[in-house]
């Protein structure tokens, strides 16, 4: 069996929504101190609703694939859906990571996270501090 599934390969290889959103409200990064990997999501928010999404990923393959399909799988869905993507959804999208691979999905779940938790601070939004707690602490 090959190590990375052919939707690894194809999103690897033409990444979908590359880049830098000049107008987006919620932006959020985040590292792997282990691989040195970082990844940003910028999200442009419209009535609760993610009207569009750029990533830019400086990482390996698996990271770019993840935040590719990420950014995929929450375009156009509510904030609220978008705070309830995890990596294993990610993973399944992506028909499976190679184990040791694994970490690369968890920085897209996190870079989404953070990126609607700038939103509601910069909106002033209420939120539950809980949903928040793994991706809050040690932020910049
Ligand atoms: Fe670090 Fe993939 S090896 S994100």
């Amino acid at each position: 069996m090959a190590l990375y599934s052919e939707k690894v390969m194809d999103h690897f290889r033409n990444p979908r929504n590359v880049g830098v959103l000049e107008d987006a409200n919620g932006i959020g990064e985040v590292g792997n101190a282990k691989c040195g990997d970082i990844m940003k999501i910028y999200l442009k928010v419209v009535d609760g609703i993610i009207a569009d999404v750029k990533f830019e990923t400086f990482g390996c393959g698996s990271a770019i694939a993840s935040s590719s399909m990420a950014t995929e799988l929450i375009k156009g869905k509510p904030l609220s859906e978008a705070l309830t993507l995890t990596n294993q959804a990610v993973t399944e999208a992506l028909d499976g990571l190679p184990a040791h691979k694994i970490h690369c999905s968890v920085l897209a779940e996190e870079a989404i996270k953070r990126a609607v938790l700038d939103y509601y601070k910069r909106q002033g939004i209420e939120y539950d501090k809980e949903l928040f707690k793994d991706v809050e602490e040690g932020e910049d």
